[in-house]
């Protein structure tokens, strides 16, 4: 693996098959968008800032592989399959916040050489970036943690959702090297078990004390006086809603019922202050992840399955917003 990274250029685009944790850590090369577009649908890189590098490299990816080599003709195929990424799954912001970003770099390029350069190290600049942002995020969050604090966190935030470090799992990161105890109680996440396949393997391999809970048991932890934070990820913040993995909404209800804070760590990029909570499309899974658990089926073949991969939390019930610029306590918003 490429350092802390999880997603990397190496004479062509890999990262780290996050559908295979924790069994294995193994890194994938792709070499096509239909590939990437794959990846991204079937989480083999997930987590919005991670989807945030994977579509502006998806773009140098488009660039390097076109045989064009006039500058119309490659920008075309550029932008055909920027649209393809972008499409590839339609709630965290970051994905076309990335594409975007670096196919109007790209445009600036003169000639065909120019423009696959220019669209490789403006990949290459977000994704280090998004590394210095989340230490930022980190810094910033982790005064709001005390020696002692038990942590609830929902999904993976963490490195594996980004290009490194993490978000909420950043500040936590951050907490510890400060010298504070923390205990993080780590929700399954289902369907797709991020948390207990991904946050888990992650807080493991650094150190960090965890404890793997079903996500209906958060109410009851707080209930016991055993959480005294929550912190999650965000895939978009617009101006009344934080949108992050299914089941965030329940938390975020249950801390407020408890007087727990709870807290939305994220970058400036997943902000969306133009929209509001009805216009964002919260994308819908396939049933079969609710029915079936690899070859066991879980459920009847046929029953009728509601499966959205997202919900959106008010953000009255969000205590704050860590964001690389500072923490905001809504309706405070950080300056974009
Ligand atoms: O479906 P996923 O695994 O991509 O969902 C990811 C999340 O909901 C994360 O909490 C969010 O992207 C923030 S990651 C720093």
């Amino acid at each position: 693996m490429e350092g802390e990274r999880t997603i990397w250029w190496q004479d062509g685009l890999f990262m780290i098959d996050q559908t295979l944790l924790p069994a294995r850590l193994e890194a994938l090369r792709v070499k096509s968008i239909p590939q990437l577009v794959e990846a991204i649908r079937s989480l083999r890189v997930r987590g919005a800032p991670a989807l945030g590098a994977a579509g502006g490299y998806g773009v140098a990816l488009a660039a390097h592989r076109s045989p064009y080599g006039d500058v119309s003709g490659l920008l075309s195929e550029m932008e055909e399959a920027a649209e393809r990424l972008r499409l590839a799954r339609p709630t965290a912001i970051n994905l076309s916040w990335g594409v975007d970003r670096v196919l109007a770099a790209a445009r600036q390029g003169e000639d065909a050489d120019e423009v696959r350069a220019l669209a490789l190290q403006e990949a290459e600049a977000l994704a280090s970036e998004d590394l210095a942002i989340n230490r930022a995020i980190g810094k910033s969050g982790a005064r709001l943690l005390e020696d002692g604090d038990g942590v609830l966190t929902h999904c993976n935030a963490g490195r594996l959702a980004c290009v490194g470090w993490g978000t909420a799992l950043g500040v936590i990161r951050q907490a510890v090297q400060d010298g504070k105890q923390i205990h993080v109680y780590a929700c399954e996440t289902r369907p797709l078990h991020q948390g207990s396949r991904l946050t888990c393997w992650e807080l493991g391999a650094d150190h960090i004390p965890v404890t793997l809970i079903c996500d209906g048991v958060s109410g009851t932890l707080m209930r016991q006086g055993r959480i005294q934070k929550a912190i999650v990820g965000a895939d978009r913040i617009t101006r009344d809603a934080v949108f992050n993995k299914v089941g965030t909404y329940n938390h975020a209800v249950l801390a407020h019922a408890h007087g727990v804070p709870f807290y939305v760590a994220a970058p400036l990029s997943t902000f969306d202050p133009i929209r509001e909570e009805c216009d964002v499309q919260i994308e819908e899974r396939d049933g079969d992840e609710l029915r079936r658990m690899g070859h066991t089926q879980l459920a009847p073949c046929d029953v009728d399955v509601y499966n959205p991969a997202f919900d959106a939390t008010p953000l009255e019930k969000v205590t704050a917003l860590i964001t690389e610029k500072g923490v905001f306590k809504p309706p405070l918003m950080p300056p974009l």
